[in-house]
């Protein structure tokens, strides 16, 4: 793997190559680094704390802020991480702000899923553990759940949040954004059920369906446990074969995140922006200015079926190579159906990346 990286990077120049570095399975096992990913990340800074390469981290998790996410991986990685470095599995959800700016809405997942929203600029947010607390009796398991969830409602989410226990309890939810992997999936099952087939509103007569949004849809992933753990998209499932079975309209839902190819045009445009950075801090030095169109963008994942799906579906003009580091995927070859390019262990991959 080394020889390959090295022969192919002696006829690039670095910056027309960029990197979109999946997390889990990747970069981190739970809250750990794997291997040496925090200094191979390091190689890809000059001395000077510049971009040696324009790199991002496309991840499908989330339930936090970016800029919080980046806090997160600048402390994990040991060096400095931009928000705008950080693409998480519902950074898409911005691009709905104009439909649902003013409507009330229900934000489900660990973290602080009425955060995440309330920062992307929706005005009238409410996590699940907050709504379900309004309505009494709505968990007949409560009683049994020696864990306590967050009920704060009131704007001290987000100064912009401008959401009240009154409004919640009367209005009807216009849409549900599972931000984050749920904590609760009985009460998360049960709570959405009722919104869903309740037009909104729980706890009354079967009504339309308001749009229902995931951040991904991923099976499994890897996380600190040996093997495989289940991900929002068996969430997704459950929620999904429950509901089919309570109301006579199948669920419907959108996801985001990785496959999905407006990720990945999105990821492109967002290392674009940072080899324009990236060139004019190097344009004294090279005497060059002028913007290149990256030759290559490497999509370096686990989970064959998310990160190289979604990266093949964007081939475009440019080549594209993919590198698997094997974590969610642990056949002994290429993958069948989503082959990456260069299937690498972690460690010839880390090889590559200490030789840049
Ligand atoms: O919950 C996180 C998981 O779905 C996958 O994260 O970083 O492998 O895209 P990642
Ligand atoms: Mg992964």
């Amino acid at each position: 793997a080394s020889r390959y990286f090295s022969s192919l990077l002696e006829s690039e120049q670095r910056s027309s190559f960029g990197i979109a570095f999946d997390i889990d399975g990747v970069i981190l096992r739970g809250r750990d680094p794997i291997g040496g990913s925090p200094q191979a990340v390091r190689r890809l800074y000059k001395e000077d704390g510049n971009l040696n390469v324009p790199f991002l981290f496309l991840t499908n998790g989330g339930g936090v802020p970016e800029s919080k996410r980046a806090n997160e991986l600048s402390e994990q990685l040991g060096v400095r991480i931009l928000p705008s470095q950080v693409l998480q599995g519902h950074s898409p959800f911005k691009s709905l702000l104009k439909r649902y700016e003013n409507q009330l809405i229900i934000a489900a997942g660990k973290g602080e899923p009425a955060v995440v929203m309330s920062e992307y600029g929706f005005k009238k947010v409410v996590s699940i553990d907050e709504y379900a607390s309004l309505f009494e009796n709505i968990d007949p398991l409560s009683e049994y759940k020696k864990w306590t969830t967050n009920q704060v409602l009131d704007r001290s989410v987000h100064p912009m949040n401008t959401v009240s226990r009154c409004d919640v309890s009367s209005e009807a939810v216009k849409a549900v954004f599972v931000v984050s992997d749920p904590v609760d999936w009985g009460r998360d099952i049960q709570v959405l059920c009722d919104v869903l087939r309740c037009g909104g509103l729980p706890g009354q007569e079967n009504g339309h369906q308001p749009p229902l949004y995931f951040s991904s849809d991923d099976l499994e992933y890897q996380a600190a446990f040996p093997s495989n753990r289940l991900g929002m998209g068996a969430f997704r499932i459950a929620l999904e074969s429950v509901f089919n079975r309570v109301h006579h309209n199948p669920l419907e839902h959108v996801s985001f995140g990785k496959p999905n190819p407006v990720v990945f045009k999105n990821a492109e445009a967002m290392l674009r922006q940072l080899q324009v950075s990236y060139r004019s801090n190097n344009s004294k030095e090279s005497g060059d200015s002028g913007l290149q169109s990256f030759k290559t963008l490497y999509m370096i994942g686990d989970n064959p079926s998310v990160d190289i799906k979604g990266a093949r579906q964007v081939c475009t003009d440019y080549s594209l190579v993919f590198v698997g580091g094997a974590r969610v995927f642990r056949g002994k070859h290429n993958h069948a159906e989503f082959p990456a390019d260069m299937a690498s262990r972690m460690m010839e991959l880390l090889a590559w990346l200490l030789i840049l």
